[in-house]
């Protein structure tokens, strides 16, 4: 396998928590195939200070930043350029949280000052990062930014509640930023659609286990790992894709073009 797709590239990679976040591990394969990348995080987030071993482990400086605030923001793209010495070629948005899920608070009676920061945090905030980092003319010439996503975004799952709702406008954004960003400076935003993956997030959600081995039973070639979600990612920054933009790419083994599986007819059999 390749190890220099990304050689000589700078980055920003938001969102890893702990070793199992797939920004981790889309920071490490960054690492392995030669860019150079600051990391980032809400400032809550660092005093877990599981990071701190990721930025040891790959030379990567931390940059804690609010994804809902323009200001920090602004910091986080400037510094990054300084830090890594030039145009930013490719982000990582892995970013999600709903206060309504964390509360349980049920679909049909919300919490809406829960909604919109749930609206806020997992998907307003790429479209602020797009917006800085272009007043600020942070990113090169057929830069690359890739967003997290699910499939709750275009069918309904009932577990996931608002966060459908942050999907769909994250999926949105992605190819309305990808519009104005590509006419003005060829730069490509797309989304990854993830399998259900057992992560901080992941796990936040209800019935999120039994959900996980229905979907892995539905997919032809199983659930997604987040290491594959990394390698998805990678190729996305790589110049291998400098013509895809505006898309949803799913890595998901399969499960969103499945109706049923044998697995499944035989479960139901009883
Ligand atoms: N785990 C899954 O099943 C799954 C499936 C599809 C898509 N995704 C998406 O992947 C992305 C990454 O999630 P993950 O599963 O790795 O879980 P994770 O919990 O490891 O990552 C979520 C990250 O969002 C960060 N965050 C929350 N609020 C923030 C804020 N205000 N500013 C900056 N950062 C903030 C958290 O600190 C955390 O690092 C999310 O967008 C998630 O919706 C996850």
């Amino acid at each position: 396998m390749s190890t220099d797709l990304l050689k000589g590239k700078r980055g920003i990679i938001t969102g890893a928590l702990d070793t199992n976040s797939i920004a981790w591990k889309v920071a490490e394969r960054a690492h392995a195939q030669g860019a150079m990348i600051t990391l980032t995080n809400a400032p809550v987030a660092m005093r877990m200070g599981e990071i701190k071993k990721l930025a040891d482990k790959i030379g990567a400086e931390i940059i804690p930043a609010d994804a809902t605030s323009i200001e920090e923001l602004t910091l986080l793209f400037e510094k990054s350029q300084e830090i890594l010495g030039g145009k930013i070629d490719f982000f990582l948005h892995s970013i999600g949280m709903s206060p309504n899920v964390r509360k349980d608070n049920p679909y049909t009676d919300l919490n809406y000052e829960f909604y919109h920061k749930a609206l806020d945090i997992s998907a307003m905030s790429l479209h602020k990062m797009l917006s800085v980092a272009m007043k600020l003319d942070a990113l090169s010439e057929g830069a690359s930014v890739v967003a997290l996503t699910y499939i709750a975004s275009q069918r309904t799952y009932p577990f996931y509640n608002d966060m459908a709702e942050a999907k769909a406008m994250l999926e949105s954004i992605a190819r309305s930023f990808g519009y104005h960003y590509g006419k003005k400076k060829r730069v490509r935003v797309n989304t990854v659609s993830q399998s259900p993956t057992k992560t901080t997030a992941g796990a936040g959600i209800k019935g999120f286990e039994q959900f996980f081995d229905y979907a892995d039973m539905i997919s032809p070639i199983g659930n997604a790992s987040s290491e594959s979600c990394a390698d998805v990612c990678i190729a996305l920054f790589s110049d291998l894709t400098r013509m895809v933009t505006m898309q949803n790419i799913f890595n998901d083994g399969g499960y969103s073009n499945t109706g049923v599986s044998s697995e499944v007819i035989k479960k139901m059999n009883k």
